[in-house]
């Protein structure tokens, strides 16, 4: 047996399209989506990401302003350009890369961020609004993965989902939007005792370790749905997944391949959030 793909750029191609549509209206009241980037230190991971996030508002006609820091930046640089960020209008999202570098304290930066900017939903006040089932703005993976599922009608009430990973990023938030459609929801992390014992029981699999291809095809339930947020250089130098595709797609159902599956999405739904919150702005909320 071999799984169907659920292919991330396709998915996002299709959303994408929709927001161009929401952004030209915005455009007609002479509103332009402005998302700002922040970006502090070397990390050569995130230098891409950012790269990559300020790319798709150009592609998609939306402005950007990329901020970028050297690792020894002193945190109180970053925070008064946060504040001025917040202060102007013409700027509707906000998003400092993480990590920061050791200096920082990476929660008072995501705290200094207004809410209403605050595209990538780390908040702590958005991160309540979450928990309590009412999001201002749902962080971007989980967001993707989750419409990932939609794509496909996978049912998720009464599901056993397992999310490998329990990141404020990735895991939390994607176990509660998951609760949130009733499914029931174990977290495994790098202390589970038996984490295959768990991952064979999952309806839906959700790997968000960071670790190249940890979850094998033997630890997949047979038609599992197996979605795979990892982003990983293997031995071989190619980027790969925190699933082991090869083996695992002869047993799911459903999977999501690395590059070209959660990636794009994650992008994609960084998108609509900005959008969403220039749309709110011009409604005066
Ligand atoms: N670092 C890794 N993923 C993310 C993300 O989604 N947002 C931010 N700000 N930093 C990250």
């Amino acid at each position: 047996m071999s799984a169907q793909i659920i292919d991330g750029n396709a998915l996002s191609a299709s959303i994408r399209e929709q927001l161009a549509q929401r952004s030209a209206a915005l455009a007609a009241r002479g509103v332009t989506p402005c998302l700002a980037v922040i970006l502090a230190g070397e990390d050569a991971a995130s230098a891409v990401y950012v790269r990559n996030k300020v790319a798709a508002c150009e592609k998609a006609g939306m402005r950007s302003i990329r901020d970028v820091y050297a690792a020894d930046v002193k945190p109180e640089t970053v925070l008064a350009r946060i504040e001025a960020l917040n202060a102007d209008p013409a700027v509707h999202g906000i998003l400092v890369q993480l990590p920061l570098p050791k200096q920082f304290d990476a929660a008072a930066v995501l705290e200094a961020i207004a809410p209403e900017k605050d595209v990538d939903g780390f908040h702590a006040e958005n991160v309540g609004a979450l928990m309590q089932g009412t999001p201002r703005f749902i962080p971007c993976t989980p967001y993707g993965v989750m419409k990932m599922l939609e794509s496909r009608g996978v049912k998720l009430k009464g599901a056993e989902v397992v999310i490998v990973g329990r990141s404020n990023i990735v895991g939390k938030p994607m176990a509660m939007l998951l609760l949130a459609q009733s499914a029931t929801v174990t977290v495994c992390h790098s202390q589970t005792r038996d984490l295959a014992f768990h991952t064979r029981r999952a309806d839906v699999l959700v790997a968000a370790v960071g670790r190249a291809r940890m979850i094998t095809g033997d630890m997949i339930k047979p038609g599992a749905t197996v979605i795979d947020v990892g982003i990983n250089r293997g031995e071989d130098g190619k980027l790969c997944g925190d699933v082991d595709f090869a083996s695992a797609k002869e047993v799911a159902g459903l999977i999501t391949p690395v590059p070209g599956g959660v990636g794009p999405m994650t992008i994609t739904m960084l998108l609509a959030n900005t959008i969403e919150a220039a749309e709110r702005a011009a409604r005066g909320e």
